[in-house]
């Protein structure tokens, strides 16, 4: 087992170096005044935040080399709480590789089924699966390639449906991967697909419901987390910026038409939270896009899969106002809540619900969630998956099992739910 880890270690090491020297830090405002000092730092500093802090929970941010004395300056004057998360996140990384390593090799040595839930999977593996289940299960699924990425990748995702979407049932769409480096995004709604066609123990859910499942939205970006950089979370496009060569890509969750780039958002390219040259400038965004145009007149949920920080978040999160379904958006996203708490590890932080603005304390713009909503998508959230119980930034896989069945129960119990509520619209 030793020589092995080596041998590992040896393939990895090399990996990851453009994070060397930076640091993660853990970060707990206990004001809002210093929740909007910290914000205020955002584009000065180019901080990067995994989870925004709140002032009952703390967040995590990435900070450049280049910025570390700045930010450890700032948070000491104002005397905010903080401690390391990782000291040296090129060798948090490398580490997080190696113990994803060991386990998938014991995995592999224990069973070998096609498409497990044991490991991250590649693009490629996981096009193979959308491939196969469309193949398999021609009667009620149907695979849709409505375009190609920025660098010419098929974008791919599964209509399932008894009678291809013709008599009119209530829509529910789940999409992951808008943000490349939330991985554990894709095997939630891959998860999805397999309990609605491979093993459906609740056939009331397609009885019931058409599904748009969308597994990776930013298969560009994704496949950059694999072979580049891990902690990259925009498209890959060049065109967004005159400096788009040096600092590729937009946030496809700011590039929505919605108060576009009024909030939350930075006006330049290199930072994470770019939100492109105008509304819907992305390829990526433009098919999620068309799909609220296709369907949102049955569309009754929309469930935009992120990571992390457990919550379920809706609108508005440009200024933290209820829509006039607020409260249907709390009832479902409790319910949600509640179901995945009673099978979760208790290890897992409880789910937090609520209004997006109010819950992470900061405002944004261009969201796909609050887009949906804001063209009549009764029942629209941002889910963040949990993802606390490892110290790195990778949720371990051995995680990845108990996140998608508990996940899959809620978000059952919210499509119930939300098919009561609005099921006759
Ligand atoms: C199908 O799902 C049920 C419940 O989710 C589970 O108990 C069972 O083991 C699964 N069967 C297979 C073949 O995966
Ligand atoms: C907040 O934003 C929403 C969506 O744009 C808008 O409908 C609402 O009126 C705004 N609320 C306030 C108090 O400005
Ligand atoms: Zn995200």
């Amino acid at each position: 087992m030793k020589l092995l880890l080596v041998l590992l270690f040896a393939t990895v090491y090399a990996k990851h170096e453009e994070y060397s020297g930076w640091k993660s830090f853990y970060i707990k405002p206990s004001s809002h005044d210093q929740l909007k000092d910290l914000g205020n730092l955002i584009s000065k500093l180019e901080l990067d935040f995994y989870i925004h802090p709140s002032l009952d929970r703390e967040g995590v941010v990435l900070v450049k080399p280049q910025y570390q004395d700045d930010f450890v300056k700032f948070v000491n004057e104002e005397n905010m709480k903080y401690w390391i998360h990782a000291d040296d996140v090129k060798i948090q990384l490398d580490n997080d590789d190696l113990m994803m390593e060991s386990f998938q090799q014991e995995a592999r040595s224990s069973k070998s089924s096609s498409f497990n839930y044991d490991k991250y999977h590649t693009l490629d593996v996981i096009y193979e699966y959308l491939d196969s289940v469309a193949q398999k299960h021609s009667d009620t699924v149907k695979l849709v390639t409505p375009a190609t990425s920025y660098e010419g990748r098929t974008l791919k995702y599964l209509k399932i449906s008894k009678d291809n979407f013709q008599s009119g049932k209530p829509v529910i769409f789940i999409d992951g991967a808008t943000h490349a480096r939330e991985w554990i995004t894709i095997p939630t709604v891959t998860y999805a697909i397999h309990k609605l066609v491979e093993n459906v123990t609740e056939p009331d859910l397609l009885d019931k419901f058409d599904w748009i499942l969308y597994p990776v939205v930013n298969p560009d970006g994704y496949e950059h987390t694999h072979v580049k950089e891990r902690m990259w979370r925009k498209t890959r496009s060049t065109d967004q910026h005159v400096a788009g060569k040096i600092c590729r890509g937009v946030d496809i969750n700011r590039n929505f038409d919605f108060e576009w780039n009024t909030v939350g958002t930075e006006s330049h390219p290199c930072s994470d939270i770019f939100p492109g040259r105008k509304p819907f400038s992305e390829v990526e965004t433009r098919v999620v896009h068309s799909i609220f145009n296709e369907h949102h007149q049955n569309m009754i949920l929309y469930l935009s899969v992120h990571s992390f920080g457990s919550m379920f978040l809706y609108p508005w999160s440009n200024n933290g106002s209820l829509s006039d379904r607020g409260l249907q958006l709390h009832m479902v996203g409790i319910r949600m809540a509640d179901v995945i708490h009673e099978l979760s590890l208790k290890h897992f932080p409880r789910y937090r619900v609520g209004n997006t603005a109010l819950v992470i304390d900061y405002f944004s713009s261009g969201s796909s969630s609050d887009y949906a909503h804001s063209i009549g998508v009764p029942l629209s959230y941002t889910v963040e998956l949990p993802g606390r119980g490892s110290k790195g930034f990778v949720l371990h896989p051995r995680y990845i099992k108990p996140v998608v069945t508990e996940t899959w129960a809620g978000f059952a119990a919210g499509a119930r739910m939300a098919g009561q509520l609005f099921g006759s619209r």
